[in-house]
């Protein structure tokens, strides 16, 4: 917990506000991320909208500034430490400190039965999804210890939490990402570092989109759901700015499952 957190006698509403932070989101250029990053910006946070392009970022950074938002773009691809790197270097440069880090860039898996996944599969599928949330976890740690605080944020899935099938490499990763939140969060609480983790249901993304469209497997999801339905971007985003927030100063090492019931099924 950060001396401010600690220290804090404010209403909860005034509490759950980011004004004067500084957050980086991976991923924010479109999706879930853009949705986090545009709560944040509500919240009266400083924004670093990351995409693997300059057009990706600068276009996210756009759509939250005509917002009243504040919004800066990095493009960097996160599942390479150099650029992780850099990516933290100029947010800490221009902004003085990173207070909140996002992990929330990640790719889909091709559906394949357990047996055909073959070893680029594998090594795609971690690349793209477990490697980052480690490298962001750790370039955004070393910094956080050092200014005293701060706050993390990964986002995995319920296929981190329940099996998905044919979903293997994926859900493995989603998993490992679970134990890194745990781990973290252990670890690094002495540091004044919170680290706690969203675990979306089916989001209409354009990274679901394909299944939940899919008239036979799409209908079987929704099925599936408890509440019948997929998530939009934005219901994912209160539960972030919440975490994100004093308002969470006693919650750390947490995955809050947002998926319409699908867990407690
Ligand atoms: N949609 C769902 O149903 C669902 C459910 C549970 C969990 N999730 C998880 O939620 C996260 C976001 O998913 P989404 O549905 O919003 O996906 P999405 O619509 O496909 O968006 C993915 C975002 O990640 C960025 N990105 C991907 N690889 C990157 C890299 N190497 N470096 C930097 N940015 C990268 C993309 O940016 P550019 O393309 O601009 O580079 C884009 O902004 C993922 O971790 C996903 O696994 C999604």
């Amino acid at each position: 917990m950060t001396t401010q957190e600690r220290s804090s006698t404010t209403s909860v509403m005034q509490r759950l506000r980011l004004d004067g932070k500084v957050a980086v989101v991976t991923g924010s250029s479109r999706g879930i991320g853009a949705a986090i990053a545009l709560g944040f910006a509500e919240a009266g946070a400083t924004v670093v909208v990351n995409g693997r392009s300059d057009a990706s970022a600068n276009a996210g950074a756009e759509a939250i500034r005509a917002t009243g938002g504040a919004a800066f773009p990095i493009a960097a691809d996160v599942t390479k430490s150099a650029e992780v790197e850099r990516l933290l270097n100029e947010a800490t440069g221009r902004f003085g400190r990173v207070d909140i880090m996002v992990n929330n860039a990640g790719i889909s898996e091709f559906y394949k039965r357990a047996e055909a996944i073959t070893e680029d599969d594998w090594d795609s599928v971690m690349s793209g999804n477990l490697k980052p949330v480690f490298l962001g976890c750790s370039a955004a740690g070393r910094r956080m210890k050092e200014q005293g605080g701060g706050i993390i944020l990964n986002v995995t899935s319920i296929g981190g939490l329940t099996a998905l099938p044919r979903l293997l490499a994926y859900c493995t990763a989603k998993a490992g990402i679970v134990q890194i939140t745990r781990v973290l969060a252990v670890e690094w609480a002495q540091h004044g570092i919170r680290v706690n983790a969203i675990a979306p249901g089916w989001v209409e993304t354009d990274m679901a989109r394909g299944l939940l469209e899919h008239p036979v497997y799409g209908a079987q999801l929704m099925q599936r759901t408890p509440m019948n339905r997929a998530a939009r971007p934005e219901e994912i985003a209160g539960a972030a700015v919440y975490l994100a927030s004093a308002a969470a100063s006693f919650v750390t090492g947490h995955i809050l499952a947002i998926d319409g019931g699908w867990t407690a099924g």
